[in-house]
């Protein structure tokens, strides 16, 4: 058998994750902001739509692959920017990149990464992102804007959602720091997980490879990610510097974060050519919206002027036809992709994919819909159970 065949499901990969990692880092990737209502919510809200197959259609042949970010990708779902990915994982975004371009989708690179821009985009052929955050320095975004389009690099984002970090409290609790370095209340857990740590040991180096040379960096020094966020990120990042960032870039830009009908038609005006609509996977402001919720509203209001991306609570293969039934172009998601890196490097990721892949085709063929490009609105409708 199979190392992952066990795993049925993307989420058939969070036990695997929770049992590889210490405590500090599965929560760091598991938890939310406050209450974790949006947390919960992201998912939960796709129960809130049905959908609605027509059958009687030939289905032999389904073909998943759409356009996005000006590029071709083989499924309607791709791997949205994470952090500190090293922590989880030696394969770090190599893996992540490297599963994403084997399954034909992209990858996003996250500026708080563990691996710098030159690399990733060496590393593969794949379509790939790059997720802008705007440090107090923000020359750092021009400098990180030329490098991408240096190393190939299809598009770029910029998150807007944190202007202040969110409050994640299991960060708190655990003690959560950049490198880990042991509490009290952690230390069983990082013995037990001494695979782990071994690992660490053997392939050392934690470094935010993207901004090390200018901002803060991390070595030498335990920092939270509140703090380290907090001193290093301005909160003052305007829809004015959006304007010059997609003029210096040029090419496919989507801002992510957005949930407002209002800054969709912003949005729209500046010049953006999508918009990710997220809520930071629930780990920023609790009680907002799940973004399956806004797209409707959005695309009622920018009508087909901009990409619409639904990032946020997508576990299933459902849950993209839903959102792309509602009018998103495509879905991308963080956690899954995580939790298989995790649980097993590249190979995890890659299977994650696999997954999503054949559920996306078994529930297409469910549909009766042969390529993205039939998907209907009148394939998913407000559930009756909740009206
Ligand atoms: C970083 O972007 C995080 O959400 O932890």
């Amino acid at each position: 058998m199979a190392r992952f065949d066990k795993v049925t499901s993307v989420m058939g990969f969070r036990p695997l994750a929770k049992r590889a990692l210490p405590a500090p880092l599965f929560h760091y990737i598991d938890g939310g902001g406050d209450d974790e209502w949006t947390l919960r919510r992201n998912t939960e809200a796709f129960e809130d739509y049905e959908l609605m197959p027509r059958y009687l259609i030939d289905v032999a042949e389904i073909d998943l692959k759409t356009r996005i970010f000006g590029t071709e990708i083989s499924m309607p779902v791709f791997l949205s920017p994470t952090g500190m990915t090293r922590l989880f994982h030696h394969d770090k975004e190599f893996g992540a990149a490297r599963a994403a371009a084997k399954s034909g989708t992209m990858y996003s690179l996250s500026t708080v990464g563990t691996t710098s821009i030159e690399d990733v985009g060496a590393a593969t052929d794949g379509p790939k992102m790059f997720q802008i955050y705007v440090f107090r320095d923000k020359g750092l975004a021009r400098e990180f804007i030329q490098r991408c389009k240096a190393a190939g690099f299809t598009s770029l984002c910029l998150t807007v959602d944190l202007p202040i970090a969110g409050n994640r409290e299991r960060d708190i609790h655990w003690g959560m720091s950049m490198p880990p370095k042991l509490t009290l209340r952690s230390l069983a857990s990082f013995i037990y997980h001494y695979k782990w740590a071994l690992n660490l040991a053997k392939n050392p180096g934690f470094e935010l490879s993207n901004v090390a040379h200018r901002a803060e960096a991390l070595e030498g020094q335990d920092t939270s990610l509140v703090q380290y966020v907090n001193n290093e990120l301005t909160p003052s990042v305007t829809w004015d510097d959006v304007g010059w960032m997609i003029e210096e870039w040029g090419g496919p830009f989507a801002i992510k974060g957005l949930q407002s009908t209002d800054d969709a038609k912003r949005a729209v005006e500046v010049g953006a050519t999508s918009i990710m609509i997220s809520n930071h996977g629930g780990r920023q402001l609790d009680g907002v919206p799940a973004p399956i919720d806004c797209v409707a509203p959005m695309r009622d209001a920018i009508g087909d002027r901009l990409e619409l991306i639904v990032d946020g609570g997508v576990r299933r293969g459902t849950h993209v036809l839903k959102a792309l039934a509602l009018g998103a172009d495509a879905c991308s998601f963080g956690r899954p992709y995580l939790y298989g890196l995790a649980a097993g490097g590249q190979a995890g990721v890659e299977h994650v994919l696999k997954l999503m892949r054949a559920e996306l085709v078994r529930d297409m063929m469910m549909m009766g819909w042969r390529s993205i490009d039939e998907v209907q609105k009148s394939g998913v409708q407000a559930s009756r159970l909740k009206a």
